[in-house]
């Protein structure tokens, strides 16, 4: 976008609107909704999410129309209320995992359920098909369901099969169509950045089969964004919350565009929560960046560890985090006399979903912006928060248009309640269910990984993650022994599809593995923090070195508070992953000389062990908590 004059009176949003081809994204609820709507903007044709329950009439304006997943069961008849009555409309219809299985229930086919299935999997085309068009025969997808189609109705034929990574099974009707009605469905998510050729899928749809012409992009989401942000702030002044990070800082600087700096303020805390010498740095970058004249800094680390004192719960402390926010953020504007202003937000779209954001998502984790105090402010319009639809490259792209450094656009992201979802909590107890689930788990593990020279066993402490669209709560496993690392990551794999109540599985960088874990009671303490801190940047500085900073897309560095044959203390795992969007995830390879790096984490006193992460999401998720 080329700006004249003074940024903020950019003409820009005056502009005349043009008219582009839309598709419509139903959005049954399933983590992927949004990200469908993502991908197809970046294919420049502008997607827009409807409810299921949207009368008919809403969905006339489209060319096509995508059915998302969702948590709900097609095969037991959850979620059926849906406006079926879209699918008379004469326009291609694209149905993703539930999507797919509701499209082939209503036009006389079958859904049963199965065996869950999470992650890659080979996709084998049987039958050309323009939504295939230049997709090679073979290729990997990604797969998180617990339905599939078993029969198809008239009309209605197999494009393609597929295998799950690990598992000798084909499944069937992977891809279905019936290309004289133009209806097609996935089991798969050609959105998720895993499916090797599902940008091509969805542009298939969308370009070829939809016939849309590639009018939307990003200069014109900024001009649409700036002209919203003056309709709701109108002479009212922002206050934001400015972490550092590449959101927040995002939204600053669009903010000052659309306002001006004059009527933006910038408040910095210093939550306890954040990495090493982090705070002074933000500052730092910020005051060089000027967007705002008015930029405020508070230090309420006791606050925040008074909030947590006794939490060990995720949920719990999540919103004991977003809550000081808000507390710090009213006692501070009332000390600068900003009482009446906007409380802006950098939230991006991965923190209204986990959290349950679009209307029939389950709730994964609540991010610290979508709070109940936060969700009250934004029901009485008391919020601002202009990337709330986008993800985080988009973000970056958007930070690009308006000319923000590089170095500022590729810094990982760190979350918002920062190292406190990084410490894990326990009572002292062994987690409910643990022994049963040991039961299970021990003789298939050994089944699992004995033949490759491995071994294994539960850690006795539970972290979120996500399975099939829901929340789960559960155990990791710790491997140890010599194996490649792709093949670990196979492994890992085969272990959360065969045993219930695993939801990842982390190597033992030690080689030692253990005969006895107990967990220790352990909450969010300042000397748990300044250790943490330290292993942090101990990894940090390791990517860093070596480089890794720009191909590596984040690194959360974890402490699990164990008793491990008898030694107490924090487990250190270290969580590198590939991501685009972070709705989906691959662990990332270290290079041998980055581990040796990160082995220093074992010097530090009070550490017992060190890990790290080979789980994708799904169904682990990136942070622990
Ligand atoms: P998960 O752990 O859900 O994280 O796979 C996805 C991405 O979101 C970040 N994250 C957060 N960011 N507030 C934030 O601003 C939060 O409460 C929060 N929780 C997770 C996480 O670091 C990852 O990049």
């Amino acid at each position: 976008m080329e700006v004249k004059g003074e940024p903020w009176q950019s003409g820009a949003a005056m502009t005349s609107r043009t008219e582009h081809d839309r598709l419509a994204v139903v959005d049954f609820g399933g983590q992927y909704a949004h990200l469908i709507a993502t991908k197809i903007r970046r294919l420049r044709v502008r997607a827009e999410i409807r409810q299921p329950d949207d009368p008919l009439e809403a969905f006339r304006p489209y060319r096509g129309i995508v059915l998302s997943g969702s948590p709900a069961l097609a095969s037991a008849g959850e979620d059926a209320d849906w406006n079926r009555a879209i699918l008379d409309l004469d326009v291609p219809v694209l149905g993703l995992c539930f999507g797919h299985q509701e499209i082939a229930k209503h036009y006389g086919g079958r859904v049963e359920h199965c065996q869950r299935e999470y992650g890659p999997a080979r996709l084998r085309i049987v039958r050309p098909s323009p939504v295939f068009a230049d997709v090679p025969r073979e290729s990997t997808v990604w797969m998180s369901h617990g339905d599939t189609v078993v029969a198809l109705g008239p009309g209605f034929v197999e494009l393609a099969t597929s295998q799950a990574a690990g598992d000798e099974r084909t499944h069937r009707n992977a891809a279905i169509a019936d290309e004289r009605r133009r209806r097609y469905g996935f089991q798969f998510h050609p959105e998720v950045d895993d499916t090797e050729f599902g940008e091509r899928m969805l542009a298939n749809f969308a370009l070829r089969i939809c016939g849309c012409a590639p009018t939307w992009t990003m200069d014109r989401y900024v001009d649409d964004r700036i002209e919203a942000i003056r309709q709701q702030a109108g002479s009212t002044g922002v206050f934001l919350l400015a972490s550092g990070g590449v959101d927040s800082t995002v939204c600053a600087r669009l903010l000052a565009e659309a306002l001006g700096p004059k009527q933006l303020h910038l408040l910095h805390v210093d939550n306890g929560l954040m990495r090493k010498d982090e705070s002074r740095g933000v500052m730092r970058s910020l005051e060089r960046l000027g967007v705002s004249k008015n930029l405020h800094f508070v230090d309420a680390a006791d606050d925040f560890l008074a909030a947590l004192r006794g939490l060990t719960d995720p949920e719990e402390k999540r919103k004991a985090i977003g809550q000081t926010y808000v507390d710090v953020f009213d006692r501070e504007a009332e000390r600068l006399g900003l009482g009446e202003m906007l409380l802006g937000q950098g939230t991006i779209y991965p923190d209204t979903i986990e959290t349950g954001g679009t209307r029939r998502a389950d709730v994964i984790k609540t991010h610290h912006n979508r709070v109940p105090v936060i969700e009250r402010l934004i029901a009485e319009g008391r919020v601002i928060e202009p990337l709330r639809e986008l993800y985080k490259t988009e973000v970056r792209e958007l930070g690009r248009t308006l000319g923000l450094p590089e170095d500022l656009l590729e810094r990982h992201p760190f979350p918002g309640p920062g190292l406190g979802i990084r410490l894990l909590g326990s009572d002292g107890e062994l987690p409910p269910g643990f022994e049963a689930t040991a039961g299970v788990a021990r003789p298939a593990l050994r089944e699992i990984l004995a033949p490759l020279g491995l071994q294994g066993d539960l850690l006795p402490v539970r972290s979120v993650g996500v399975k099939a669209d829901l929340r789960s709560y559960e155990l990791p496993v710790l491997v140890w022994g010599e194996l490649e690392h792709g093949r670990l990551v196979e492994v890992a794999t085969r272990v959360f599809q065969r045993i219930p109540g695993v939801n990842r599985a982390v190597l033992d960088l030690t080689g030692r593995g253990f005969r006895m874990a107990r967990p220790t009671a352990a909450g969010v303490t300042r000397e748990r923090l300044d250790l943490l801190r330290e292993a942090d940047a101990i990894v940090m500085g390791a990517l860093e070195r070596s480089g890794l900073m720009r191909s590596i897309w984040q690194c959360p560095t974890v402490a699990l508070p164990l008793e491990l044959d008898g030694r107490r203390g924090e487990f250190v795992v270290v969580r590198p992953v590939h991501s685009e969007r972070a709705m989906t995830a691959r662990p990332a390879e270290l290079p041998a000389p980055v581990l040796d790096a990160i082995r220093g984490i074992l010097h530090l006193p009070g550490v017992i062990g060190l890990g790290l992460d080979l789980t994708t999401k799904p169904p682990g998720t990136i942070e622990w908590e």
